[in-house]
């Protein structure tokens, strides 16, 4: 009998949660949803709450609440989401000193108690999480993902397919760079059914439309008092699945980059291939002059955060 997968779900709130039912309802394996010891009975309700909700849909789940890093031991996956959203009018950079305190702390824990695991990383501010989870736990670069690209492409894919009047299962988006602001959303690989976008939009539709992608995170903020939950669990739970099922998807991510793109030391979002071997190649595309100058800022952002988080 092959053994049951088993994914950690580090922070068991908002984030958390949704990664908790979205596992339970694929059947991908075992969930242990993890949160800091004030917050262990909230957490065990919730798993309670969703073995039922997988009772009622014919699922056979397993889903445990705890606050106790044994519990890790052995899993396969272990998706953190531990930390503090934003309120409106922050800025992802703003939630750096608060999260990265507790980012190091889960960083310790995981290398402890699942050190075989691959770790995906949602807490914010995104890319200097990732680097710090990399950096503690000492994992090769193939175990250690940052979800944005995903959730970015996501949203300009959303966009595109409402102004385009096309199914969104059509539409194929690629957005680079680090998680923020300056994330760049690339039109020359962004088509419909394998049309380029530029053939079917006019321009100016096209760059309100990677506008509205790189604030899509803030907005949702501003709206709600919070971030976004369902698509950021959505993306890293699609990342989790391929490593999981060995699908060889390919997908952006924030990848811990050693010259690709001429970058080093550093995580930035690029496509990247997720198979049973974890990250198993960083796909090095084309871009255009106006992609890499692009590109070129969002990477200075991206430094400038690992340079501040260096000193905290
Ligand atoms: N260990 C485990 N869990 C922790 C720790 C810790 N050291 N510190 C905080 N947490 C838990 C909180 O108790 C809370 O339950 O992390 C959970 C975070 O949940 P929410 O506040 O609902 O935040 P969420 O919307 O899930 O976002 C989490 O992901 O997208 C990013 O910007 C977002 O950084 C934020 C993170």
């Amino acid at each position: 009998m092959p053994k049951r997968k088993k994914i950690g779900l580090v922070g068991a709130g908002n984030i958390g949660g949704e990664l908790a039912i979205l596992a339970a309802r694929r059947e991908l394996g075992d969930v242990v949803l993890l949160d800091i010891p004030d917050k262990e009975d909230f957490a065990k309700g919730k798993a309670l709450d969703m073995m039922q909700a997988c009772a009622l849909d014919g699922r056979d789940a397993n889903i445990v609440g705890t606050s106790d890093y044994a519990q890790l031991a052995g899993a396969d996956v272990v998706i953190v989401t531990a930390g503090v959203p934003r309120k409106p009018g922050m800025s992802r950079d703003d939630l750096l000193s608060i999260n990265l305190k507790i980012i190091r702390s889960v960083a310790e824990n995981i290398g402890k108690h699942a050190p075989d695991a691959l770790v995906i990383v949602i807490s914010n501010p995104l890319d200097a999480m990732v680097y710090e989870m990399k950096k503690i736990t000492g994992f090769p670069r193939e175990r250690v993902l940052g979800m944005a690209g995903a959730l970015d492409s996501a949203r300009f894919e959303c966009f595109l397919a409402e102004a385009a009047g096309a199914s969104v299962k059509d539409v194929s988006a690629l957005v680079l760079g680090g998680h923020g602001d300056t994330m760049v959303p690339c039109l020359s690989y962004t088509t419909i059914k394998g049309i380029p976008v530029t053939k079917l939009l006019p321009q100016a539709d096209l760059d309100a439309m990677v506008k509205r992608t790189a604030m899509g995170g803030g907005e949702i903020v501003k709206l709600m008092g919070t971030s976004a939950y369902y698509a950021p669990a959505a993306g890293a739970i699609s990342m989790a699945e391929s490593y999981l099922k060995g699908q060889r998807r390919t997908v952006a991510c924030a990848a811990y980059l050693q010259g690709e793109y001429g970058y080093e030391d550093i995580y930035m979002g690029v496509p990247i291939v997720i198979g049973a071997g974890g990250m198993e190649k960083v796909v090095e595309i084309e871009l255009s002059g106006a992609e890499k100058a692009m590109l070129e800022t969002s990477a200075k952002h991206v430094k400038e955060l690992l340079a501040a988080a260096a000193k905290l």
